[in-house]
């Protein structure tokens, strides 16, 4: 349900069975109609400029044509109450049976009248690499947004497209032939870096990693032997994690290695078409315009050493989409220094013929910065793996839990972090930087996951404790009352905005406020209390109960689970 729409749907209808009016509703006024909840809803709970914006095709003034309106507009079965306002406003106030009948019968169910189909890449998680805070956003955004595009019925394909086909493979697996087999997590923590710290020192050993890179990709079965053993060993490791996180599983761990099956066809493409070009020993793409007004470099398609390179999988990557899964859109998540290369692959994209009528989208994240805000480090210095965020927000739980005086299950303490981290990283508006401050995102008071957290477990523990029935009476609404159920009425369309805006941050800060408006409620209307009338109490604890619903959904989009207690 999306009370938005039923309002303007409703009035739209009847403001077009006015004589005088209807024929000047046109479609670019109905294109600008605002119908909007206004913040001090004293007046009314929607209001409308539709009168403004007639006044110069009918030549009446605003408040004249709104005159006219209000009579019409009071005949609607779900409005109590239509006034004027300022130069011409139209207020409406909502009936309470009308709010109560809608608010507490409401299943959520999303109203999605087109179904699209989206292939999502965010992860993109590196071989080698121990997973670290650069990964928070894309794991965390890309996976919400993922739960809100399902929940509103699309079809989603989710790729973590892997860094594993690069030159960190040449130089791990000549740590390998050097090392040996890597016996256990630690060793293959530090393969890599290893292997890279020498590479910087020793132009000898770097060399040796780019060749047998090249060898590695064009099948030299030894080196494939190596790969196809410690591929799992680090994939493993990836997966146990993001199940701490709480993550839904991949749809596809197809990245750069796979989709180098590809690679020749999209090369006979490239050809065919003409736009590779030849530059000191690599082929080059140009994606440049006359438009342009910044540095537009080539796509590098192909190194001068022969190898696979970044943009090819990226680029290969578009056709094998387009050809499997013919999306609607393609959207990826990535942190913003990755900008510059989604416009040349989409570009170069479209050079080649592919993706048309896909839309392509990139979605830069900002960094995650400590309070002098350089990229957020640990207290030694260095940039924390997911693990050690996850390690640092849990001891923080735990002090604060043990502050209190009170005993939580280790299980506890960890969802309670999750939600701390997570919920931090989802409010911010992706595009911005944002200052990662543990005491700050661990506070049970305040814009923070535990706040949410708590709030549920408090409804929770009243539905639990509450005996007798829960449903809508006549009893009139109290404003908190009220108030609440507007906003829970509004669940549904913040959903949807939150999906077209790519825009998860939408969704966090309602289920912010939701708490703050669940918690008056609760501090004003008492439900358990002796001298609580049944049909009171009864209409209170309907309430409570759509409001775990609506919460519980919210929480659940961004992969949050509600402890038993806190
Ligand atoms: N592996 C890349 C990195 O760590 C990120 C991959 C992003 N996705 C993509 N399709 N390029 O920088």
């Amino acid at each position: 349900m999306n009370i938005y729409k039923e309002i303007s749907d409703s009035v739209l209808s009847k403001i077009k069975e006015i004589p005088e009016i209807k024929d000047y509703i046109t479609p670019q006024i109905l294109n600008n109609i605002a119908i909007e909840i206004p913040k001090v809803r004293d007046f009314g709970d929607f209001s409308t400029n539709i009168a403004m914006l007639l006044t110069k095709s009918i030549g009446k003034k605003p408040r004249d044509i709104a005159e006219i309106m209000v009579p019409y507009l009071e005949k609607l079965s779900n409005v109590a109450n239509v006034s004027i306002a300022g130069p011409g406003f139209i207020n409406l106030k909502l009936k309470d049976e009308y709010i109560k009948r809608m608010a507490l019968t409401d299943n959520l169910n999303p109203d999605t009248q087109k179904i699209q189909k989206i292939d999502l890449d965010y992860g993109g998680y590196n071989v080698g690499k121990t997973l670290h805070i650069g990964h928070l956003r894309t794991t965390v955004v890309g996976d919400t947004f993922n739960r809100i595009a399902r929940f509103l019925g699309h079809k989603t394909k989710s790729y973590n497209h892997m860094g594993d086909w690069g030159r960190p493979m040449g130089l791990i697996i000549a740590w390998i032939l050097e090392n040996g087999m890597p016996q256990n997590v630690d060793d293959v923590n530090r393969m890599y870096p290893a292997s890279s710290t020498r590479a910087k020192e020793d132009p000898g050993w770097l060399e040796k990693g780019q060749k047998i890179t090249v060898e590695l990709q064009s099948g030299n079965e030894e080196y494939k032997k190596i790969y196809d053993t410690f591929i799992p060993m680090s994939l493993n490791q990836v997966n146990s994690l993001l199940k701490r996180l709480n993550i839904l599983t991949f749809d596809e761990n197809k990245g750069e290695r796979l989709i180098a099956e590809y690679v020749p066809e999209v090369q006979e493409i490239l050809d065919k078409k003409g736009i590779i070009e030849h530059s000191d020993g690599a082929e080059i793409i140009s994606v440049k315009q006359d438009t342009d007004t910044e540095p537009m470099p080539p796509v590098m398609w192909k190194s001068s050493a022969g190898a696979q390179t970044y943009a090819a999988a990226d680029l290969t990557a578009i056709y094998y989409r387009e050809r499997t899964d013919n999306p609607d859109a393609i959207v990826y998540f990535t942190d913003n220094r990755q900008t510059l290369h989604f416009k040349q692959i989409f570009r170069a994209a479209r050079l080649a013929g592919f993706a048309d009528g896909i839309e392509l989208q990139h979605i830069g994240f900002g960094t995650i910065t400590g309070a002098d805000g350089k990229p957020f480090k640990t207290r030694d210095g260095n940039v924390p793996s997911l693990d050690e965020m996850l390690n640092i927000v849990a001891d923080s739980v735990r002090t604060r839990v043990k502050e209190s005086g009170k005993q939580l299950p280790n299980e506890t303490i960890e969802m309670i972090a999750l939600a701390a981290l997570k919920f931090n990283d989802l409010m911010h508006d992706v595009k911005s930087d944002y200052i990662f401050d543990v005491d700050a995102v661990t506070n049970f008071e305040g814009r923070t996951g535990p706040y949410i957290l708590y709030t549920a477990v408090r409804l929770n523990s009243i539905i639990k404790k509450a005996e007798g029935t829960a449903e809508i009476t006549n009893c009139k609404l109290l404003p908190e009352e009220r108030d609440l159920l507007m906003f829970l009425l509004d669940f549904n369309r913040i959903i949807e905005v939150s999906f077209e805006r790519r825009a998860p941050y939408i969704l966090a800060n309602y289920a912010y406020d939701l708490c703050k408006l669940i918690n008056t409620f609760y501090h004003t209307c008492p439900i358990m209390r002796d001298d609580i009338p049944e049909d009171v109490k009864s209409q209170r604890l309907a309430i409570v109960k759509q409001s775990l619903r609506v919460l519980s959904q919210a929480l659940d989009l961004m992969g949050l689970k509600i402890p038993e207690e806190m």
